[in-house]
């Protein structure tokens, strides 16, 4: 968003420009000498303390307040990190301690905790401390981290389901098909091939070649018993003379 200024002295500070005479309020004065980090913005996406920046030498440039981090209201999900995490007290710090962890986190998805304090030494708290900060952080990192993740697995679930409907719009086969059949493996069992009454004729598959019994014309082998027969199409069977009379 263009905001002109016009009528500005050519010695005033970018942090006087923005909070005197834009009404921009959020980068706060704390020393005025480039110390505490409180009135920390970005110019031109590069970290600056807004005190020792003369306002003339951003003329054009796009400079970015803590007022920018909310997105229609909504504050970014550093600033809520950073409540949530007991890092707000007074309150003072936090505008210039909110810029400059987005700034790190643009440039290093995921500081470790010596990064990120190196990053945060510029930035002075009375109140809370610094704990809470680096819980903060390391919360937002994870938090990017998983939302990444998931919206990486639902970029490929719909690359797949994309590829699968122009494989069957093209050739009315699924792909695994068209690759060259379904795998064997998820049909655990014998194969088709491996039937034993593959490429028989019926007849000969339900009853063998020697019929239900022993090959003689009966059920039984001359002793009472019908023996028990690996098959119907199993090795004929002897004829065993019965008991006298
Ligand atoms: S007010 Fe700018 S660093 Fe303190
Ligand atoms: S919360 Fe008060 S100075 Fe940081």
């Amino acid at each position: 968003m263009d905001r002109p200024v016009t009528d500005a002295w050519i010695g005033e500070s970018l942090l006087y420009v923005l909070r005197e005479r834009l009404g921009l309020a959020g980068a706060k004065d704390g020393c005025s000498q480039g110390e505490c980090g409180a009135c920390s913005v970005q110019v031109d996406g590069r970290l600056v303390a807004s005190c020792l920046v003369p306002a003339a030498t951003t003329a054009g440039s796009e400079v970015r307040t803590v007022e920018g981090l909310a997105a229609e209201g909504t504050p970014s999900d550093v600033q809520r990190a950073l409540v949530a995490n007991g890092a707000v007290q007074c309150g003072f710090c936090v505008p210039g301690l909110a810029m400059t962890v987005h700034d790190l986190l643009e440039g290093n998805h995921a500081p470790s905790e010596l990064e990120t304090r190196q990053a945060l030494c510029g930035n002075l708290c009375r109140c809370s401390g610094y704990r809470g900060v680096l819980n903060a952080v390391r919360e937002v990192v994870t938090s990017r981290a998983e939302s990444a993740d998931a919206a990486a697995q639902s970029a490929a679930d719909a690359e797949a389901a994309a590829a699968d409907a122009e494989a069957r719009a093209a050739g009315g086969t699924a792909p695994e098909q068209a690759a060259g059949g379904y795998p064997q493996d998820a049909y655990p069992g014998p194969s088709y091939e491996a039937q034993p009454h593959a490429g028989q004729p019926y007849d000969e598959q339900a009853h063998g070649p020697g019929g239900h019994g022993n090959g003689h014309g009966d059920y039984g082998n001359g002793t009472g018993h019908v023996p028990a027969q690996a098959s119907h199409d199993g090795p004929r069977i002897p004829h065993q003379p019965g008991p006298p009379g």
